[in-house]
């Protein structure tokens, strides 16, 4: 940050080598002709009919895109489809229903695989109990569940009956998924006995059992997956709670027609941190988000039905539900998914796998390859990973260093990269190099993705030099945009549309709170979030949100939580606090904080140091000084203290950071 308290994006930049895709990637590539960006410039919006048309309608939109109500766009509006239908019945009835759509490994080793046939029985099954459980079109379904196939079996029948759902990732904590259902109204929860970590059985379903408690509406159904058999924890169903695998037998052979949806009609919601400590409801649609996952699935991860495709991240995050789930069914590859982590029962488990299923394309996030390569190329070396045709990666900046390990250790220097820029709130990839064409640049994401009007701009939104930092804007609609924030239109425009946007000349710009730079090829370079949002191994978190968790420990009376650099999870929450008269900071005021954060939200959002400090540094406004509590966390040289009430206490907690 600066002394404005504006962050200091210069201070970010890296410099950049380039890498041309292979020839023989080129030679195969779904787009390799550059005429597509022209193409999309020409011809927009009507070029997304390309995406559009990678769908089967039941009945056709006769617009591309309704600009009248901006910013809540619409897109391909008067078309009716189904989601499930697309994903599912298409490949069955196209001759392909003995294709594997997903391959599931279990961490002990245990495989089940889903032929398209089998997933469109398992679907209408799942369907057929939904609505039997009163589940009517509409209506919000919890899905609280780890990497089991049951999870893209419960989206798919929720999809063919038009309920949209709302997917809560399994290591969220009982408080922030009874948070979410009660802010969607969902009256139904899937969910799961429990599942294995690092050999260890999990409970979950105690986890889920205490946020149902807090479900302010009441819960009219639960179904529980049963993971864990004779591992599990001998919990007894309560009344409204269900069995899995009884339901679907009671419902054997049942099927349901998909219901006829409409493009505008939502998909799903997913919560997502922003800087408050309310989490977000992003609404995403049925026909806008599905052509635009699949047309990015076949555009940029290159996808065949033929291929076998892996993304390792968790479906509880929009990479899975994109990239996992409806992009690559869509298209009818096959998706593979692994319940496990990287390191179990060994480092080499992931490419254990690639080898095993012979993955075609393998996606994932920067904190994966950054693990992988402190532990070294001899775990990649076991395995034949020739079956590899492309590697992309997602969720955070990608430093040139780990971006070179992966293109050579992992794509033996003959796999393309793609460092895929997106979030939760876009739906799909919208800055990344097309595969088949751009150059590579290790640390910059690439180009806008054809039909993307992404631009870097300065606080006033003037565009701004090449080589300069400044803010990403996006200036024109998607198709995968998200629609609106769930029931709250009004902090739907603040959030997104309210800094650069021109709302009396009807002028909307998208503000993803991204800082970024451009070179004179427009290439951007993403510099980290601009906002109080950490990105702790790609994943989101609301310092607000840690702030307030923490807050509720009782004897503590304020919280200031900052990123810190990490050499694996890229950022790391570093959490500075103020007791209240009498406590002290002892370790077990620290376990308490910790344990606090864990119960609010979950172990990813674990604070990596606590510092008790009497103090915060703070403006003579009052304001705390994060940009100083930050440099400290990095052991940086500190910037001006002057303008501070306190500046004595700077010191002091530097002191304790570096003890
Ligand atoms: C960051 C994940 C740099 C960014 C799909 C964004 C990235 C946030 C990249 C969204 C990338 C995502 N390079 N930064 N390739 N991809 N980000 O909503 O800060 O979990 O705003 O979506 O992750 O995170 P989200």
């Amino acid at each position: 940050m600066t002394d404005d308290g504006e962050p200091d994006l210069e201070a970010r930049l890296v410099e950049q080598e380039t890498f041309e895709p292979p020839a023989s990637f080129v030679e195969q590539a779904n787009v390799a002709d550059e005429s597509i960006y022209e193409e999309f410039e020409e011809d927009w919006p009507h070029a997304w009919t390309q995406a559009a048309d990678m769908l089967d309608w039941d009945s056709a939109y006769s617009e591309v895109l309704d600009e009248s109500e901006g910013p809540f766009y619409e897109w391909f509006a008067d078309g009716t489809l189904n989601a499930s239908y697309n994903c599912v019945d298409r490949h069955v009835e196209n001759g392909d229903k003995n294709r594997a759509a997903i391959q599931w490994e279990g961490e002990h080793g245990e495989t089940r695989t889903y032929t398209y046939q089998d997933l469109y029985r398992e679907v209408n099954e799942f369907a057929a109990a939904l609505r039997d459980l009163g589940v009517e079109e509409d209506d919000v379904v919890t899905l609280y569940m780890p990497m089991v196939p049951e999870l893209p079996i419960a989206m798919l029948a929720c999809a063919r009956i038009g309920a949209p759902h709302s997917v809560v990732f399994a290591g969220f904590s009982a408080d922030a998924l009874a948070t979410r259902m009660n802010a969607a109204d969902s009256r139904y929860l899937i969910t799961c006995d429990g599942y294995y970590r690092r050999g260890e059985p999990l409970d979950h379903l105690q986890k889920a059992n205490d946020g149902l408690s807090s479900v302010e509406h009441g819960v009219d159904a639960t179904v529980v997956v049963d993971r864990l058999g004779e591992d599990g924890f001998g919990h007894d169903l309560k009344g409204n709670q269900h069995d899995w695998d009884g339901l679907v037998e009671a419902h054997q052979s049942a099927r349901v027609e998909p219901v006829e949806r409409n493009a505008e009609d939502m998909l799903f919601l997913m919560y997502t941190s922003g800087t408050t400590g309310q989490p977000k409801g992003v609404k995403h649609t049925t026909g806008g988000y599905l052509a635009y996952t699949t047309w990015t699935s076949h555009a940029v991860l290159d996808l065949e039905p033929e291929d076998t495709y892996w993304c390792s991240a968790d479906i509880g995050w929009i990479t899975g539900h994109s990239y996992i789930v409806y992009g690559p069914l869509s298209l009818g590859t096959t998706t593979v998914m692994y319940e496990g982590t990287p390191d179990f029962p060994e480092r080499d488990r992931l490419w254990e796998l690639v080898e095993k299923y012979a993955v075609d394309v393998f996606y994932t996030a920067p904190t994966a390859v950054r693990a992988f390569m402190k532990w070294g190329s001899q775990f990649p070396e076991r395995h034949d990973l020739s079956s590899l045709r492309l590697l992309g990666t997602v969720g955070e900046p990608i430093n040139p260093r780990a971006w070179k390990w992966y293109y050579k250790h992992i794509g033996n220097e003959e796999c393309p990269i793609v460092d895929t820029w997106w979030q939760t709130e876009t739906g799909g990839m919208m800055i990344t190099t097309l595969p088949g064409i751009n150059t590579m640049k290790p640390g910059s994401a690439g180009p806008p993705l054809p039909g993307i009007d992404a631009r870097v701009v300065d606080a006033t939104g003037e565009e701004i030099e090449a080589g300069h930092a400044g803010y990403l804007t996006v200036s024109r609609p998607w198709p995968g945009m998200l629609r609106t924030l769930y029931q709250n239109d009004e902090r739907f425009i603040e959030e997104y549309w309210n800094e650069y946007s021109d709302p009396d000349a009807d002028r909307w710009v998208y503000f993803p709170e991204d800082g970024a730079k451009i070179d004179d090829d427009g290439y951007i370079t993403i510099l980290g979030r601009v906002d109080d949002v950490l990105n702790v191994s790609g994943h989101r978190l609301g310092t607000m949100e840690i702030e307030s968790a923490i807050v509720g420990v009782e004897g503590v009376a304020e919280a200031a939580v900052v990123g810190g650099d990490h050499e694996v999870t890229g950022e790391a929450v570093y959490a500075y606090v103020i007791l209240e008269d009498g406590y002290e900071g002892t370790g077990e005021m620290h376990d308490a904080i910790v344990e606090g954060v864990n119960e609010a939200i979950g172990p990813i959002a674990k604070p990596e140091r606590v510092i008790f400090t009497p103090e915060l540094p703070k403006t003579r406004s009052g304001k705390i000084m994060r940009r100083l509590l930050e440099e400290i966390a990095n052991g940086e040289e500190l910037g001006d203290t002057t303008t501070l009430r306190n500046p004595d206490i700077v010191e002091d907690i530097q002191v304790k950071v570096q003890d």
